[in-house]
């Protein structure tokens, strides 16, 4: 008997009895460098076959309508009853589609967006129909950034930047990562890095570069060339990297894989002029080019590294979250990742301050208006004793909200990204009502910050008037 059911193999784990001569039959030839491109060109094709899915005749992405029941549930807060008699009251106003003869309205989010304005313009200003904002105030900048792979730093990124959007709020987002998700997720078309980022940096060094040339003329030193790379950038503004999306109120910096050719590329600016400010860079390149003022949060998504990029993007932050699931491996790797963020920043102001103590001038500290860490792809059932001890141990530093997992992420692939581009009606209303929720509290998380370091500068400003 025991032999019987040794040879119907169903109580032998799959990894006993492995036949040598079948697994060679199944090999294929080795695999040379050659391979890789063969294997990324299947990935090409097929990615090409996503994207094209999700996109109108023009091969561009496309915003989905928005319900009357959509925009009074969630956009904005006025009853369905009121909202349609407004309409009819107001036959300039954008009036809606609807699939069939007396059924539901559906709009576009810029026609929700005018229509958000006029009720702000007529309704009830006890209501805030739109977004707290502070005037004469710069753009807060978010970094999104671990140096652990996979914790839902672009998720989160993408969604932020989505319910921001949806909330009124005009938003830039900036791909620093080289993998180029969440340029794919906004539809950006980006050839090469004269498309990304890349020439704001380039262009903040080649002016440091030319200032140092006119000391070392002044010395009657011989100057260092700019050589033709950076001469192109001298030319770059931050509205040349710019590009709209199927979003009426976002904007994108997109990334591609050549923007990684920037982790060698400032290493060695910095080298060839020891005193450039490289994390200065890309704050003070989108200051200069008026992007600060064109718009009102910034979300910068980080690669999962600490490289030049990356400390870039975090000092250019006002507020960075750090996305880690409630794993002991993501839990272990994010304190080791604050560990290197200590270190990093430490080291450089100590060799700035080294400068400026011995110049009289005054030391260079970083700050950031917030820091948080977030909990994502939470499975209550399974990491409520996880959380808990890393909500003891990381105090206010860890959001008390946490983002539950949710199939309603990632499902759709490249036509829709997430939740706020699905459409309420290919779920369940239950499973959506649920994953909606909780990219909600997610932002109303983020909000209660952004709104809080907003008031913090304002009153700071108010003060300083008087
Ligand atoms: N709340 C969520 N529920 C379910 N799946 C999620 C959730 N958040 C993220 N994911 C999935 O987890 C995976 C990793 O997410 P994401 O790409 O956002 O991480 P990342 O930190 O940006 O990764 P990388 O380090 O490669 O940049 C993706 O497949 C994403 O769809
Ligand atoms: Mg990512």
């Amino acid at each position: 008997m025991a032999r019987d059911i040794h040879k119907a193999g169903s109580s032998l784990p799959p990894y006993f009895s492995i036949d040598p001569d079948a697994a060679l039959a199944e090999l294929d030839a080795p695999t040379g460098t050659a391979g890789f491109a063969g294997i990324a060109a299947a990935c090409a094709a097929g990615r090409t076959d996503l994207a094209s899915r999700g996109m109108n005749e023009e091969g561009k992405k496309e915003l989905r309508l928005f319900s009357t029941w959509e925009i009074t549930r969630y956009l904005i807060p006025v009853a369905q009853a009121h909202f349609r008699r407004v309409l009819k009251a107001n036959p300039d106003l954008p009036q809606g589609r609807s699939e069939t003869e007396g059924g539901a309205k559906w709009f576009t989010l810029e026609e929700v967006l005018r229509l958000r304005a006029f009720f702000a313009a007529q309704g009830s200003k006890a209501k805030d129909y739109q977004p707290y904002r502070p005037e004469g105030l710069p753009a807060k900048m978010v970094a999104v950034a671990n140096f652990k792979g996979g914790v839902g730093k672009t998720s989160t990124a993408a969604h932020l930047a989505m319910s921001a959007a949806l909330d009124g709020y005009k938003v830039l987002v900036i791909d620093l990562d080289s993998q180029g998700s969440m340029t794919s997720i906004f539809g950006g078309k980006v050839d090469d890095e004269w498309q990304t980022a890349f020439p704001l940096l380039a262009r903040h060094y080649g002016e440091h570069l030319r200032l140092e040339n006119q000391r070392r003329l002044d010395r009657g030193d011989a100057p260092q060339p700019l050589d033709e790379a950076l001469d192109a950038a001298m030319e770059m503004t931050a509205q040349d990297v710019i590009q709209n999306t199927h979003w009426p109120n976002i904007d994108l910096i997109g990334a591609q894989l050549n923007l990684y050719w920037a982790e060698f590329q400032i290493p060695v600016w910095r080298m060839a002029a020891r005193s450039w400010k490289l994390w200065d860079a890309l704050t003070e390149r989108l200051e200069a080019d008026g992007v600060l003022d064109q718009y009102d949060v910034i979300f910068i998504d980080t690669p999962p590294a600490l490289g030049y990029l990356t400390i870039n993007g975090l000092s250019a932050a006002d507020i960075l979250l750090v996305p880690m699931g409630a794993s002991f491996l993501e839990f272990d790797s994010t304190g080791r990742f604050f560990d290197m963020l200590h270190s990093t920043f430490a080291s450089i102001e100590e060799g700035e301050n080294l400068a400026a103590r011995a110049l009289g001038r005054p030391g260079l500290a970083f700050e950031w208006d917030a820091v948080r860490t977030v909990i994502t792809r939470y499975d209550s059932a399974q990491q409520g004793e996880l959380a808990a001890l890393m909500q003891a141990y990381m105090g206010r530093v860890l959001s008390p909200h946490k983002q539950d997992f949710t199939a309603l992420i990632g499902q759709a692939g490249e036509q829709v990204s997430g939740i706020y581009e699905a459409d309420y009606r290919d779920f369940n209303r239950e499973t959506y009502a649920r994953g909606r929720e909780t990219f909600d509290e997610t932002y109303a998380a983020f909000k209660k910050l952004l709104i809080g370091v907003w008031r913090r500068e304002a009153l700071q400003e108010q003060r300083a008037a008087e």
